[in-house]
């Protein structure tokens, strides 16, 4: 694979026929070669992975060539209590690059519906998910690993859950043409260099203001692409615990702030949304 958009973008792009984990080699890698061989905005690449990582434990295991497995190393001049932002912002430079690709298809277009991040790191397409992003801290706190994977050619008898989707499946032409097989090579650049581009922007603008996301303006971003707000939802807390409530804004932090039915709010930092009128 060629990948000549995308590598106009990365500052080093690796890209692997398969392997486990596109975020577990990042992080290897990074260990391994420090710094100066694996600088901010490395990123790795592949088009199978034998042992995917979702979050939580989960796998995230998808047929040969049917998914975008990419994972970008981030150095970001931010206090480590920001870093919490990127996850979001991954999923945001997602949502641009599956936006960009259904609009230009004007049949795509019509079918798609809302395409926005559900907080804090899925990607929906009309309350159906077609990306998730694994945020990794680096154990020397040098970077953050931001991994994610977008489903592009899957069928609905291939996808993992009846609440997934994928590109084919949202009409966009190359994905459908390849559906239930391998996407080509230049569809695959197209849409890692769209994805590369909206998030070099939007960590440009979080590390031009020390990761304070409020001032660079991506809190709003955030908040105007994130279709969880306005809505009721159940958060499951990772202690097991749940929240219900309205969503109603994303703080300065990037917790999801829920209103209660008795009007009190809690800002949450972690956790699984159900959005309640889409169950
Ligand atoms: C989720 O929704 O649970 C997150 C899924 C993240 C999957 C991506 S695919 C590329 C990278 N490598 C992994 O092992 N996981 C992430």
């Amino acid at each position: 694979m060629e990948f000549a958009k995308s590598k106009a973008i990365a500052s080093k792009l690796v890209w692997v026929a398969e392997t486990g984990s596109t975020n577990s080699d990042l992080i290897s890698a990074a260990i391994t070669g420090g710094q100066d061989n694996w600088p901010d905005f490395s990123v790795y690449v592949t088009g199978f992975q034998t042992a995917g990582r979702g979050r939580d434990g989960r796998q995230w295991l998808a047929p040969a060539g049917s998914s975008l497995f990419v994972s970008v190393l981030l150095r970001p001049l931010a206090p480590i209590e920001n870093l919490g932002w990127l996850p979001l912002l991954a999923g945001l430079a997602m949502s641009r690059a599956v936006a960009g690709r259904l609009t230009e298809s004007a049949e795509a277009a019509q079918n798609a519906g809302r395409v926005g991040v559900k907080w804090p790191n899925d990607v929906l397409v009309a309350e159906k998910k077609i990306s998730g992003v694994l945020s990794e801290l680096l154990p020397d706190l040098s970077g953050v690993v931001v991994g994610s994977g977008l489903n592009l050619t899957l069928t609905r008898e291939q996808l993992p859950v009846e609440t997934a989707t994928s590109l084919a499946l949202l009409g966009d032409p190359a994905a459908t043409a390849h559906a239930g097989g391998a996407i080509d090579a230049a569809t695959l650049d197209d849409i890692l260099s769209r994805y590369l581009s909206a998030l070099r922007e939007l960590v440009n603008d979080f590390n031009a203001f020390g990761g304070d996301a409020a001032l660079a303006g991506l809190q709003n971003q955030v908040e105007l692409g994130c279709v969880t707000l306005g809505q009721a939802v159940r958060v499951i807390l990772p202690g097991g615990g749940e929240q219900w409530g309205t969503a109603k804004s994303i703080d300065g932090q990037g917790r999801i702030v829920i209103e209660t039915s008795q009007g009190q709010t809690a800002s949450i930092a972690a956790g699984d949304i159900v959005h309640l009128r889409h169950q």
